[in-house]
Parts: structure tokens; C-alpha cells; sequence
């Protein structure tokens, strides 16, 4: 891997970024990146579970422009935005029975409509055009493709996709395509889903399929979304789809979408893929230091096993070829080891080019004697979840700028083979209209925070390549349904008119800066 990039600039880089790593000074509230003496102090919990200052930097500094070649972009996803649920052949996906289940989504929402981006993409792609976006970041629906997860394909399917690709260029914006955002065809959820092996297969079937029709004129491939995600939420929390409560399902089906993904890439390599990609969601996860110099032994644990099972269970398998040793203990007690078998593992590990980082907030847990496990995360009993402190988004997740450089710088030092990207940042606020005009001020200091705070980690040394703003239009937020708007450009439900709110104009203009001012 490292052959790729023999120089990592965090090593050219580094010996400046130690000068700005300094103890504590105590003369300013530590934990969770707080602003100390004028500039933002970055907390973050080391790989031992440890808290400490990470770096010092100047978030609300004059000026952050970025490099010349950083890649300016928004993201979308397939089922979020699309609509179509049921024309030009697309089978169901596990979405489609989710939302139809009452109560799984919020409103009863479901995904039949969307954007109606299926029949709008034209339009879509103008207003990318006058936003100056320089890369969009989509998911291609599997079920739309290949409406039963495997065999035949749907040939209008991939039409819709080959007119997106081209209507992209033409506008001089880069395509990077996602392969799997969730939206699992129903077929294959009964047949087992992902906690069945078989489905990993299936997947790298369904990509080389993509690749075949879109290989000439995409060049970087992402295999996944958020694994953790769907795997944990879908089959072990149940508040997505397929909304299953088994943890032994999810640590499975954790497993077997990381032998998809790799099994993928090792495909789109062969096939001449250029630049393939993973993305994660991952945070820092924080002890509440409350006022100490350094994290309670008892929280740095908790810390510790929270960011294994988020972080390290996705990170270690993909970018190391292991799983790290505290995660597989938690896998065998709840799942055994028996579904990971010789020679997986440098599956899972084929080389990628770049790490897609989705980054909204950061977690903050506790030692908490006699608290249940979080269902979310299992293994967890005895671990307090905090509630978001500070500012909050509509989402209640807490705003905290910080997390990202912490994040980035982290994974500059621990993965330093492979380059990074923010594929997601964003935040849902109460939009409302106003005649013409969707004034969106949190959003717009949210966005702002985070690329001051993205620019930071460039200085201090992180390979960083580009940000996308999560999200182009506001969408389908799985379940939330529509209530949570991410977008930059508003979606008037009923007319499915777009309106670029305040933050989408002031994005355009830091596309043009190449940075912010
Ligand atoms: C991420 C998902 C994306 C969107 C944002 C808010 O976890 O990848 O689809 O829902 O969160």
C-alpha cells in the first residue's frame, strides 16, 4: 500500500505539527475541544483509551485557504432522494418494507417520491453547475440495477445511472460513485441478509456489473457506506432496515460487509477501478474530563471499547488486515468467530486509495456501574452514552468542530497509507422560507466550523483531499423521514421546487476562494 504514496506528507509535516502539541495549560476548560485562550484546544481519546490534548490550532483564525487540487463537492444517496420506488423495473429494497412497517419512520415517510430526483437529475446537475460544485457524491441503488440482488440485470437501471455519469461531466463535475448506501434488495434480506454470508458475494457480483456499464468514465469507486451503520443499526438496534434486534446477527453481518467490500475492490481492481474507496462513519469518542488534567481510568476504558466497536472494528480489518484484539473479544461473545474464516481478513484487506470520513459529532461515554448495553452498540453494559453537551443540531447531536481535526489528525498518524476525505459533514436545522430566500445561519457557522476545522488538520499534516457537504437536497432521512432537512438547497415537498438556501450561496463562494475568509 504504501508504495503508493511514498512520501506521507504527515512525515515531512510532522516535526512542525509536534512544536504545536503542548500539555495542557490549565488556564483553559479542558474536554471536548474548548476553546482556550483564544484558540481551540483539541481533545481527543488516544488509542489506549487515553484523553488528552491533541493539538493546538486556530479555528476562528482570518483566513483557511485550502490546496490547490482540494476537491469541493456535495453528497447524496439513492434512496434518499430518488423517488421512482417502483418504475423502469427497480425490485424493492429493504427500505421499501422498512418505511411501509408502521412506526419504523417518522410521519410514516417512505421513500416512493423523495426528490423525485430520478426524473429531475437534469435539474439537479444545473443547479451543482451554479454552485460551482466541483465533485457529487451518489449511491447507485442496487435494487434498481438488479432488482433481486443477483442474476439479471435491469438494463433501464443502469441507463438512469449512465445519464447521470454523463450529464455530470458535461457540467465538469467529477462522479464519485457509492455502491452501497444501505438500500439492501429485499430479495437478499430473505434469503438471510447481510448476516448471511452469500450476500457479500452477491454484492461483488452487483459491483462488477456497475463497474462494467460505468468503469470508462467513473474513476473513484466507493464499495460502502457506513458499514457500522447498517449493520448495527439495521440488525442490532433495529431502527433501520431490515430493523432486526439480534446482536449476533450485526456483529455478522458487520463481518461479511466488510468481506463484500473487499471482495468488491479486489474486483474493480482487476477491472482497472483507479481509485477505490471505504467510507465510515467515524467520531472521536470522549471521557468527560470534568476539570481533570487526564480521563478516569474507568472512563478511558469505556472510551476505549466504544471507539472499538465503532472506530477500530471497520478501520483495523479494512486498512490492517486484523481485528483488534478488545473488538474480537466482544464479536466472540456475542456472535462466536465461526463466520470469519482463514483468509478473510487479506480479503478484507485490499489496498484503497482513499478513506471516506462521514463526521457529524463526536460521542462522549462514561463509566456507568449497572447501565444496560446500548443497543446500538453491544458489549457496552456499564458504559453511560452522555447526553450532547453545547450546541445542538435539530438531530440533537452536539456541535463540536473540534471532533473533526482530532478525527483526522488520528487517522493521519495511526493509517497513514491511505488519503483522506470528509464524504459527509452537514447538519439538519429548522429551515423555513422566507419569499425567496431560506436564511440558514446554523448551518452555515456548522459548515463553516468544520472547514476551518478540516483546514487545521491539513496543517498539522493529514492527507486530506476533499469535502463534501452533507447534503446536496434535503432528502429522506431514513428515520427521521423528512423532517430532518440536511440540505443546502431546500425541497419543497409539494412542488418539488429547489431553492439553494443562504449556506448553498455562501459554499459557492467558498468554492471559488478555495477556502474560507
Ligand atoms: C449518515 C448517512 C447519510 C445521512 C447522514 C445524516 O449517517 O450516511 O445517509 O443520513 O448520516
Amino acid at each position: 500500500m504504501s508504495a503508493r504514496r511514498p512520501i506521507w506528507p504527515c512525515e515531512r509535516r510532522w516535526a512542525a505539527t509536534r512544536a504545536r502539541i503542548a500539555r495542557p495549560s490549565g488556564n483553559g476548560p479542558l474536554g471536548n475541544g474548548l476553546i482556550a485562550n483564544g484558540r481551540s484546544t483539541i481533545i481527543d481519546t488516544d488509542i489506549r483509551g487515553r484523553s488528552g490534548l491533541v493539538a493546538q490550532a486556530d479555528l476562528d483564525g482570518p483566513e483557511a485557504i485550502f490546496p490547490d487540487d482540494f476537491v469541493w463537492g456535495a453528497a447524496t444517496a439513492a434512496y434518499q432522494i430518488e423517488g421512482a420506488a417502483a418504475e423502469d423495473g427497480r425490485g424493492p429494497s429493504i427500505w421499501d418494507t422498512f418505511s411501509r412497517t408502521p412506526g419504523k419512520v417518522a410521519g410514516g415517510d417512505t421513500g416512493d417520491v423523495a426528490c423525485d430526483h430520478y426524473h429531475r437529475y437534469a435539474e439537479d446537475v444545473a443547479l451543482m453547475r451554479e454552485l460551482g460544485l466541483r465533485a457529487y457524491r451518489f449511491s447507485v441503488s442496487w435494487p434498481r440495477v438488479q432488482p433481486d440482488g443477483r442474476g439479471v440485470l435491469n438494463v433501464a437501471g443502469l441507463d438512469f445511472y449512465d445519464r447521470l455519469v454523463d450529464e455530470l461531466l458535461t457540467a465538469g463535475i467529477t462522479p464519485y460513485v457509492t455502491l452501497y448506501h444501505w438500500d439492501l434488495p429485499q430479495a437478499l434480506e430473505d434469503a438471510g441478509g447481510w448476516p448471511n454470508r452469500d450476500t457479500a458475494y452477491r454484492f461483488a457480483d452487483y459491483a462488477r456489473a456497475v463497474h462494467e456499464r460505468l468503469g470508462d468514465r467513473v474513476r473513484t469507486w466507493t464499495t460502502l457506506n457506513e458499514p457500522w451503520v447498517a449493520a448495527f443499526l439495521g440488525y442490532a438496534a433495529g431502527i433501520h432496515a431490515p430493523g432486526r434486534t439480534s446482536p449476533a446477527d450485526a456483529f455478522r453481518a458487520a463481518h461479511h460487509l466488510l468481506l463484500g467490500h473487499g471482495l468488491a475492490a479486489a474486483d474493480l481492481r482487476s477491472a482497472g477501478a483507479k481509485e477505490l474507496a471505504l467510507v465510515l462513519n467515524l467520531a472521536p469518542v470522549r471521557t468527560p474530563l470534568n476539570g481533570a488534567r487526564a480521563a478516569d481510568p474507568a472512563d478511558a476504558a469505556a472510551a476505549r471499547l466504544v471507539d472499538g466497536l465503532m472506530n477500530r472494528q471497520f478501520l483495523d480489518p479494512a486498512l490492517r488486515g486484523s481485528y483488534p484484539d478488545d473488538v474480537l473479544a466482544v464479536v466472540e461473545r456475542h456472535a462466536g468467530l465461526g463466520h470469519i474464516r482463514v483468509g478473510d481478513l487479506d480479503v478484507i484487506n485490499q489496498p484503497i486509495e482513499l478513506l471516506g470520513i462521514n463526521y457529524y459529532s463526536p460521542s462522549v461515554v462514561s463509566y456507568g456501574p449497572g447501565e444496560p448495553a446500548n443497543p446500538s452498540f453491544p458489549g457496552t453494559e456499564n458504559v453511560r452514552f452522555e447526553p450532547a453537551a453545547g450546541p445542538t443540531t435539530a438531530m440533537g447531536w452536539s456541535i463540536d468542530p473540534t471532533g473533526l481535526s482530532a478525527l483526522l489528525i488520528r487517522l493521519s498518524r495511526e493509517y497513514p497509507d491511505v488519503g483522506l476525505m470528509v464524504t459527509e459533514n452537514g447538519a439538519a436545522f429548522d429551515d423555513r422560507v422566507q419569499g425567496d430566500r431560506v436564511p440558514d445561519p446554523d448551518r452555515l457557522a456548522y459548515l463553516e466550523g468544520h472547514l476551518r476545522a478540516a483546514h487545521t488538520a491539513i496543517r498539522a499534516g493529514a492527507d486530506l483531499r476533499g469535502y463534501l457537504v452533507w447534503s446536496l437536497l434535503d432528502n429522506f432521512e431514513w428515520a427521521e423521514g423528512y423532517r430532518a432537512r440536511f440540505g443546502i438547497v431546500y425541497i419543497d415537498y409539494e412542488t418539488q421546487r429547489r431553492l439553494p438556501k443562504d449556506s448553498a450561496l455562501w459554499y459557492r463562494d467558498v468554492i471559488r476562494r478555495n477556502g474560507v475568509l
